[in-house]
C-alpha cells in the first residue's frame, strides 16, 4: 500500500490489526501481479493433489477456459481427509445451533465419518460419478454433509435455496436431470416450519427425473413418504450400507464439483457449473486472505448454503483451511433481535460475514440490542450480496466491531465463485467500496463503447482476465455463457453491475444493469417473477421492477395486465402475491403490485422496464425512441 493520503473518508488498519495479521498483503499484491499464474500455482501447491497438472492455464479454446490441466484432485479429501492426517482430526469443524435452540458440534473426524456414510448411502441409491443430485433443506448440518457427499463420490450438487418454492425447485431438477434429491421434511423459520418435503412433492409431479428421495428428518412431523422412491435417511443411515470410510472419487481438475441456479438477464434462471480444481483453489486462498483466517478462528459466514456464499464461505472454503466454522438455522431476529449477538457471545465467533440487509434490519432495532452482549471475540467483518451504504457500514463498524474490526466489503458473484474485490486486512477503508481487486484479479470499468471510464465516471464492470475458480459454463447451454458474459465486450467477462472508480483506485459498485433485482441480498430475475404472475389465470401479461427499499436494498414491484373478464381487486392482487410466493417462493413476493391497463413496450413487444421504474421514481426516463406509443 503506497503511504499517499488517501481522498473521502479513509480508515486505516489499526497498529492491532497489522501486527496481528497473517496475510502478508504487500507481497501478495506484488507477486500476483508480476505473474499471476504464478500466483495461483503457488496457491494449489498448498493443496493436496493425487497428481499435479501439467499446465496452469489452457485458454486455447477461451472464453471456455481449463485450469489445472490433468491435474487430479478431490475437493471432499481436502476439506476432510487431509485435515484428519493432523492434529485436526480432533478439532472442531461445524458448530451448530438451531433456531429452537438444538445444537450439534462435529470433529474434523466426525464430519469426516457423516460424509462417508452420507456418500454411501448416496451410492446405495445408484448415485456415480456425474450424476446429479438435487439438495433442498434448511440450514441443518446435512446441508454440508450432503455436499461434501455428494463430492466425495463425484456426483454433481445442486443446492437449491429452502426458501425457494414449487416451479422454482421444479424447474432446477428438470434442468439439472438430477437422479436424487435430498430434502428435508421440514425446516423452521421464526418458530414455524416450512413445509419443504410437501413442496418438493408437489415439485416432483412436474419432474420426472428423479428416482429416490432421501428424506431428513428436523421437524419430525408428519408429511407424505411415497413407497419405493422416498427413503429415511436415519434408516439408511444405520443401515450396514452406510460403512464408515467410503473410497474417494479421484476428480480431475475440470471435472463438475457443483451446479448452481442463478439470475440472468432473461428467462429461466440458469445452472453455473463449478469444478473441482480450481473452485477448490480460488475458495482456499480467498477465505484465507480476506478474512484472515488462523487455526483458533471461529468464523461465522451467515448466509444460507443455498446461496453462492455459503457454498463458497460456509462449506467450502472455510473447510479447506481446517477452520471451524459456525451455522445457525434459523431467522436473525428470533425470538428477538438478540439472537446473533447472543450467539457471538456465546460460541466466541471472531469473524462474521453477513449481508448488508440483515445490518440495516439490525440497525432498525437500536444499539441496545447488541450492547447486550460481549462481543469482544469479534476481530473481522464482511459484508456481501449488495452494496453497503456508508451509514450501515459506520454502524456495523462502531456497535457491532467496536471500531477495532476492519470490515471486508467483498464483491463477487455466483459465476466468479469466489471473492473479486475486496480489501485485505491491511488496506485502508472507505465505507462503501469495495476497495481493490483481489490479488491476481483485473478488473476495469468500460463505457458503452468498450472506451475504460474516466476516475468516478459510471460504467460497466468487467474482468479482463480469467481465474480459476470463474463459471466453466452454463450446463446445457454453452452458447447462452458466450452470449451472456462474453459478447459485450469481446474477450472481457462481463459482470451485469455498474461500477465507478474514485482517484485512489477504489472500486464503488452501483449495482445490476441488467433484469436482476437483489432483494435483501437474494439474487432474482424479473423473468422468474413474471412468468409466475402469468402462470395465474388472470394474468395476461406483467412486468417486474426492482426500487429501492430501506432495509432489503431493493424490493419488487409488479405491474399486472388481466385477462377478459378478470375485475381488479385488492383479493385478486393479495392472491397475486400468493400466489407469487407459491411457485418462486416467500423471497419474490412482490412488495406491491399495481393493475394496469398497458405496458409501455417497444415495437418489437418487449416491456421496457426501464420506464416503468422511471415513472415510479419520478426521475426522467431517457431515450424514448423504440417505444411502441
Ligand atoms: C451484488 C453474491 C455490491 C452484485 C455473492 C453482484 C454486491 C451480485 C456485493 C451477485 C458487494 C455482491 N457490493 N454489490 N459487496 N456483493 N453484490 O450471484 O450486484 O447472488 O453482481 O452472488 O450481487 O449476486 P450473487
Amino acid at each position: 500500500m503506497s503511504d499517499r493520503k488517501l481522498s473521502g473518508e479513509v480508515f486505516y488498519p489499526s497498529k492491532e490489526v497489522l501486527d496481528r495479521t497473517q496475510v502478508q498483503c504487500e507481497s501478495i499484491y506484488q507477486s500476483a501481479e508480476k505473474d499471476s499464474l504464478s500466483f495461483w500455482e503457488n496457491e494449489a501447491n498448498k493443496l493436496h493433489w493425487f497428481r499435479k497438472w501439467d499446465k496452469v492455464l489452457d485458454d486455447s479454446k477461451k472464453p471456455f477456459f481449463k485450469w489445472f490441466i490433468n491435474g487430479k484432485t478431490n475437493i471432499a479429501y481436502n476439506c476432510l481427509d487431509v485435515h484428519c492426517e493432523t492434529y485436526r482430526r480432533n478439532k472442531v469443524a461445524l458448530v451448530w445451533e438451531g433456531e429452537n435452540g438444538d445444537f450439534r458440534s462435529l470433529s474434523y473426524f466426525a464430519l469426516r465419518r457423516e460424509t462417508c456414510r452420507f456418500a454411501n448411502v448416496l451410492r446405495s441409491l445408484g448415485v456415480k460419478k456425474g450424476d446429479r443430485v438435487t439438495i433442498y433443506m434448511g440450514r441443518v448440518p446435512e446441508i454440508v454433509t450432503a455436499m461434501l457427499a455428494c463430492a466425495r463420490i463425484g456426483a454433481i450438487h445442486s443446492v437449491v435455496y429452502g426458501g425457494f418454492s414449487v416451479e422454482s425447485l421444479h424447474e432446477r431438477l428438470e434442468d439439472s436431470q438430477s437422479k436424487v434429491l435430498i430434502v428435508a421434511d421440514g425446516a423452521y423459520q421464526r418458530g414455524k416450519i416450512v413445509e419443504l418435503k410437501k413442496i418438493a412433492d408437489e415439485a416432483l409431479q412436474r419432474a420426472a427425473t428423479v428416482e429416490s428421495v432421501l428424506v431428513i428428518k428436523r421437524t419430525g412431523h408428519e408429511i407424505n413418504m411415497e413407497f419405493g422412491r422416498d427413503f429415511w435417511y436415519h434408516d439408511l443411515m444405520s443401515s450396514p450400507i452406510a460403512g464408515n470410510s467410503c473410497d474417494i472419487e479421484i476428480m480431475d481438475s475440470e471435472d463438475p464439483l457443483y451446479l448452481l441456479y442463478t439470475s440472468g438477464t432473461t428467462g429461466k434462471p440458469k445452472a453455473i457449473m463449478h469444478t473441482h480444481g480450481g473452485y477448490m483453489v480460488g475458495t482456499y486462498s480467498t477465505t484465507k486472505y480476506v478474512f484472515d483466517l488462523s487455526d483458533e478462528d471461529r468464523f461465522w459466514c451467515a448466509a444460507d448454503p443455498g446461496w453462492v456464499t455459503g457454498h463458497s464461505y460456509i462449506v467450502y472454503g472455510p473447510l479447506l483451511n481446517g477452520a471451524t466454522c459456525f451455522m445457525y438455522e434459523g431467522a436473525p431476529n428470533f425470538p428477538n433481535p438478540g439472537r446473533w449477538w447472543s450467539m457471538i457471545e456465546k460460541y466466541g465467533i471472531n469473524i462474521l460475514y453477513a449481508a448488508p440487509t440483515a445490518i440495516r434490519g439490525f440497525m432498525r432495532y437500536g444499539d441496545a440490542w447488541v450492547k447486550r452482549y460481549n462481543l469482544s471475540s469479534l476481530r473481522l467483518l464482511g459484508s456481501v450480496g449488495e452494496p453497503i451504504n456508508p451509514e450501515a457500514w459506520r454502524w456495523y463498524h462502531k456497535v457491532v466491531g467496536g471500531e477495532r474490526c476492519p470490515i471486508m466489503d467483498t464483491w463477487w458473484q455466483t459465476e466468479t465463485g469466489v471473492v473479486m474485490i475486496s480489501p485485505l486486512p491491511c488496506t485502508p477503508l472507505k465505507p462503501g467500496s469495495g476497495t481493490k481487486p483481489f490479488p491476481g484479479i483485473q478488473v476495469d470499468i468500460l463505457d458503452e463503447k468498450g472506451m475504460r471510464t474516466d476516475d468516478d465516471e459510471e460504467g460497466y464492470l468487467v474482468i479482463k482476465n480469467p481465474w480459476p475458480s470463474m463459471l466453466r459454463t452454463i450446463w446445457n447451454d454453452p452458447e447462452r455463457y458466450i452470449q451472456q458474459y462474453w459478447s459485450r465486450f469481446p474477450g472481457m467477462y462481463l459482470t451485469g453491475d455498474s461500477a465507478r472508480r474514485d482517484v485512489d483506485g477504489y472500486y464503488w459498485i452501483i449495482g445490476r444493469v441488467d433484469d436482476v433485482i437483489k432483494v435483501s441480498g437474494y439474487r432474482l430475475g424479473t423473468a422468474e417473477i413474471e412468468s409466475a404472475l402469468v402462470s395465474h389465470q388472470a394474468v395476461a401479461e406483467a412486468a417486474a421492477i426492482g426500487l429501492p427499499h430501506s432495509v432489503k436494498g431493493h424490493a419488487i414491484h409488479c405491474y399486472v395486465l388481466l385477462k377478459a373478464g378478470f375485475e381488479k381487486s385488492d383479493k385478486l392482487i393479495e392472491e397475486l402475491r400468493q400466489h407469487v410466493g407459491h411457485e418462486v417462493g416467500p423471497i419474490a413476493k412482490p412488495e406491491s403490485i399495481e393493475i394496469v391497463d398497458s405496458l409501455p413496450k417497444t415495437r418489437s413487444g418487449k416491456i421496457m422496464r426501464r420506464v416503468l421504474k422511471a415513472k415510479a421514481l419520478g426521475i426522467d426516463p431517457g431515450n424514448l425512441s423504440t417505444l411502441e406509443e
